[in-house]
């Protein structure tokens, strides 16, 4: 794969899972390079339909929400809101508390957090979070983005209680650190369904997926696929008619 808009490769230390974001047993986290240039991607491909923002974006399989709180950080100015779901209840908490550092009062309470821990123990890596969380600060400015999280088998097909999506992003599970959850027999079949009824009708739908499945469905055309190391990553927007 050629970066189109992530083209230098920068420092992203400063979204380290469990430097100020918080991380897990059970959650994972994901290429911050490759979540700009993926969101770039999405917002031109919404940007040539006239769409230009801001977004409501919804990750269905958020896991401890460390894509959509990068995402947060990377473009606020872009999204409207961010809407994160998951089979595995024990997850969301640690998604909440990511996605609230999407705020200054969530931002100035994990800084009290990281500066009682390098009072405590004097470690440079609390210093070094100290500093990275300003930069997050910086990075955010006055923005407050707003945020829903809920539990959700997204294999079940139920009417969606999430409607009207710009942009659905997900990574699912590659069944090595986790694995699909839930009732559905076909959970990727049932994912498309689920976000088709989630997504505006011009909306944009980028799975990320291991090389494994096979990334398409009657209901959505690809848009774009992309290819980088173990990952596949397909772009779709819904067949109309
Ligand atoms: C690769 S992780 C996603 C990581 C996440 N994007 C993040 O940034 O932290 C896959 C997630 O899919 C969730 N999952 C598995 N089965 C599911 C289901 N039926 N419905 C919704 N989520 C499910 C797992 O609980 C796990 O959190």
């Amino acid at each position: 794969m050629k970066y189109k808009f992530a083209v230098d490769k920068e420092d992203y230390t400063d979204f380290a899972s469990g430097r100020v974001l918080y991380s897990a047993p059970g959650t994972t986290g994901f290429p911050v390079r490759l979540t700009s240039e993926i969101l770039q991607r999405a917002f031109a491909i919404l940007g040539t339909g006239g769409h230009n923002g801001p977004y409501t974006i919804y990750d269905p399989c958020c896991g401890g929400a460390f894509l959509l709180t990068t995402i947060g950080f990377l473009f606020p100015e872009r999204i409207a809101q961010l809407i994160a779901t998951d089979f595995d209840s024990n997850v969301l908490e640690i998604a909440v508390k990511n996605l609230s550092l999407l705020s200054p009062e969530g931002l100035a309470k994990r800084r009290e957090e990281l500066a009682g821990l390098a009072a405590a123990y004097g470690k440079d890596s609390h210093k070094e979070a100290l500093d990275s969380l300003e930069r997050l600060r910086r990075r955010l400015g006055a923005t407050r983005i707003g945020f829903l999280c809920q539990q959700r088998d997204i294999t079940d097909i139920k009417s969606s209680p999430v409607q009207g999506v710009d942009i659905i992003v997900t990574d699912i599970p590659y069944g090595q650190l986790v694995s699909w959850g839930g009732s559905g027999e076909d959970p990727l079949d049932t994912l498309f369904v689920n976000c088709r009824q989630a997504l505006s009708s011009a909306g944009v739908l980028v799975i990320v997926a291991d090389k494994r499945p096979r990334l398409q469905h009657q209901a959505f055309q690809r848009r774009e696929f992309l290819k980088l190391g173990k990952r596949q990553i397909a772009f779709f927007q819904p067949v109309h008619g």
